[in-house]
């Protein structure tokens, strides 16, 4: 049987992947050998573990402080020697990460076919997310099979003359994982979280953690959770904070000590998707946090200069407003006081997905293959 050899590392790109391994073990056309790359040690195993995923190779690449550079190399040196002994007939590689690229260069030179899950977004920027866009623009110059979320990056690809034959439609997988996962209602391992969602007040669930905005722009985002805090006594604040200590030092010295700002170690996924749908209004830099919360029907208040998920924005449910200080503190207010205005953003839109990504992308694997056809593609009216 066809080997399918899915590759990844870091705590997004695990919860997309989730859904797809799962389904990549259920063909019975199809092996599945799971290969991690450990760029996320400590977040990728927290969701391995919850979906019960036990990877059948680990290059455990991760170092404190890792350069790109040296995700990369040794990435691609781990995979390298790995394929020398065991060739899978594709790999499928997901997203902008640096392990998802190097990923795709490592079996490009190897004459493995790469298949690309949630291919095809682009802000248009190629420093703006950093490294992501350049990451994402490289795997589609060598990518065998482009499985894009949405119409809107299944036309970016064309508009860069990738054949229409090689696209996709699939949906993003995580809505598949976020379906998985929210309605479980599993309890929380802080108390104080337990705490919070038995006293049912309001919820600002906040995460930050790109590369672009390290540094002035986070100690201002900060800040403005601090003003907000404040100003809002009735209103919590949670932050999940990322494992990365330049995150944390940037973020904490404004924010710690004050009694409605509950700072928190990364939740495990279960959790953090039980406090997304008990929030009140999401504030945040993530890309898969863009993609969940308009599922929950949450507002999304996005701290970046621009997206490759428009989707959401146009849908009226994401609103971007940028890093500045001010503007944070005053968007907020605003959704949290006017409640026509949250009334019109707090819509449960499903323009990523509908669930049926995993089943798609693994028909479509099994077409690149030569074993079956393609299921129909992924339309969000
Ligand atoms: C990476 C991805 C980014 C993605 C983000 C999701 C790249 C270039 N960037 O960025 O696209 O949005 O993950 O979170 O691939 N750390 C730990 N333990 C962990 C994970 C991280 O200690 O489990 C710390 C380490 O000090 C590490 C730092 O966080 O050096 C940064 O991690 P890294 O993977 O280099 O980049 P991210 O900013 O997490
Ligand atoms: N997430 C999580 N626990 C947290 C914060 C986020 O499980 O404490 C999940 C979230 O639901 C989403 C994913 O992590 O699916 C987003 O990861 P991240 O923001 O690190 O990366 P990005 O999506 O920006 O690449």
């Amino acid at each position: 049987m066809p080997v399918v050899m899915p590759i990844y590392g870091t705590r997004p790109e695990a919860i997309k992947m989730a859904p797809i391994v799962a389904a990549l073990q259920a063909s019975s056309s199809l092996d599945c050998f799971v290969t991690v790359t450990g760029q996320h040690r400590s977040m990728l195993d927290q969701v391995n573990g919850l979906f019960g995923i036990v990877p059948d190779h680990d290059l455990n690449i991760f170092e404190p402080g890792q350069s790109l550079n040296g995700i990369l190399t040794k990435t691609i040196d781990g995979l390298d020697k790995l394929f020398s002994v065991n060739k899978p007939d594709a790999v499928v590689v997901q997203g902008d990460t640096t392990t998802s690229t190097a990923g795709a260069i490592a079996a490009f030179y190897h004459g493995i076919p790469v298949v690309h899950v949630e291919a095809g977004l682009r802000s248009g920027d190629l420093f703006s997310p950093f490294p992501e866009e350049a990451n994402r623009k490289m795997t589609s110059q060598i990518a065998s099979l482009h499985l894009a979320p949405t119409s809107t990056s299944r036309d970016n690809l064309l508009a860069e003359n990738i054949p229409a034959a090689d696209i996709a439609v699939t949906g993003n997988s995580v809505i598949d994982a976020l379906f998985m996962t929210v309605d479980k209602n599993v309890p929380f391992t802080d108390p104080l979280l337990e705490e919070l969602a038995a006293a049912g007040g309001r919820i600002l669930l906040s995460t930050t953690h790109r590369r672009e905005n390290q540094g002035e722009a986070m100690r201002g985002i900060g800040k403005a959770l601090a003003r907000i805090a404040d100003a809002e006594p009735d209103l919590t604040v949670v932050v999940p904070l990322h494992r990365n200590p330049v995150v944390r030092e940037a973020v904490m010295p404004a924010i710690e000590g004050r009694p409605n700002i509950l700072v928190t170690e990364p939740l495990a996924y279960g959790e953090f998707t039980r406090m997304l749908s008990i929030s009140h209004l999401v504030l945040t830099d993530s890309g898969g946090v863009q993609e969940e919360a308009p599922s929950l029907g949450k507002p999304v208040l996005v701290m970046r200069e621009n997206t490759e998920r428009p989707e959401a924005v146009i849908a009226g449910t994401v609103k971007l407003i940028g890093t500045d200080e001010d503007r944070i503190v005053t968007e907020v207010t605003r959704l949290l006081h006017e409640q026509d205005y949250f009334d019109s953003m707090a819509n449960a839109v499903n323009p990523y997905g509908d669930g049926q990504a995993a089943e798609r992308t693994v028909a479509a694997i099994e077409q690149l293959l030569g074993l079956g056809t393609r299921t129909a593609d992924f339309t969000y009216a």
